[in-house]
């Protein structure tokens, strides 16, 4: 399980400070599905980031699995970048001219320093590709596929390791509803049938109103909400001014179950 707790983080640019995430606590069970909502800026890059081992300069902690992430020597953080989690962005971030099957194969074999030999890299790369559909452009060039198909390469490239966390930021933001939709129905079956904690990062109100718990990022604060459109269209209306009085047809969640 992931456990936040009292995570701040403020970024220094000459002598401006900006105080992105200020003291914030969140637990997260093993095998949940969550997206994180919010405005531009507002630190769900940022905090994903935290999450995934690729930034330790915050105040505050974070552990996975007990272990606390900024008390990691700096080969047990690589080694939990590399084995536990996997990262997937918007930009698909594979190279042009390596196929498809050797984006995937090529990394892990540098990354693991030569402890895993070709032919185990390509096993391993062939079983990824059949777990997102595309074993059939193992072969292919990135440049000769569409964009979800792109978006499921870089997913088994993710999925690599065998990562018990996958982090997700705008995984489809680069792609249209449709496409987009079925990339999230791949992070689902990973989800359900393999276990994997699923974190997405997400604009889409469609994405968010899909998964069981939605935390919203605005003012260094994360706050569960219920509805997501609803939370991102409050969040609009505090910035352009205080509209306090549209709070008449809250539906209590409590009501709304029964
Ligand atoms: N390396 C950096 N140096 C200075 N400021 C930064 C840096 N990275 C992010 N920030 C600032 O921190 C704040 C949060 O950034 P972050 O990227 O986490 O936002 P976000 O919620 O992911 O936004 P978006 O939805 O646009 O991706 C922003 O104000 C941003 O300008
Ligand atoms: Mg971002």
């Amino acid at each position: 399980m992931i456990r936040i707790r009292g995570m701040h983080k403020s970024y220094s640019t000459g002598k401006v400070v900006t105080d992105v995430l200020r003291g914030v606590d969140l637990d997260i069970d093993d095998g949940e599905f969550i997206s994180i909502i919010g405005p531009s800026g507002s630190g769900k890059s940022t905090l994903l980031h935290a999450v995934g081992g690729l930034d330790s300069d915050y105040k505050g902690s974070i552990e996975v699995d007990g272990s606390d992430l900024a008390k990691l020597s700096d080969a047990q953080l690589s080694a939990y970048r590399n084995e536990t989690v996997g990262f997937v962005f918007q930009s698909f971030y594979l190279l042009p001219h390596l196929t498809c099957l050797e984006n995937i194969a090529l990394p892990a074999m540098f990354k693991r320093g030569g402890e895993l030999d070709e032919a185990a890299a390509n096993a391993r790369a062939k079983d990824v590709l059949e777990q997102v559909d595309l074993l059939e452009k193992a072969d292919a060039l990135p440049t000769m596929l569409s964009g979800g198909q792109r978006q499921r390469i870089a997913i088994a490239r993710a999925l690599f390791n065998k990562p018990k966390i996958i982090l997700c930021d705008e995984p489809t933001g680069n792609l249209d509803s449709k496409t987009g939709a079925a990339i999230l129905d791949l992070f689902r079956t990973l989800n359900e049938k393999d276990g994997i904690t699923v974190l997405v990062v997400t604009h889409d109100p469609g994405i968010a109103a899909s998964t069981a718990r939605k935390i919203l990022v605005a003012d260094g604060a994360l706050t569960e909400v219920e509805d997501a459109d609803k939370a991102l269209r409050h969040d609009d209306a505090d910035d352009a001014d205080d509209a306090d009085n549209d709070d008449n047809n809250d539906a209590p969640s409590e009501e709304a179950r029964t």
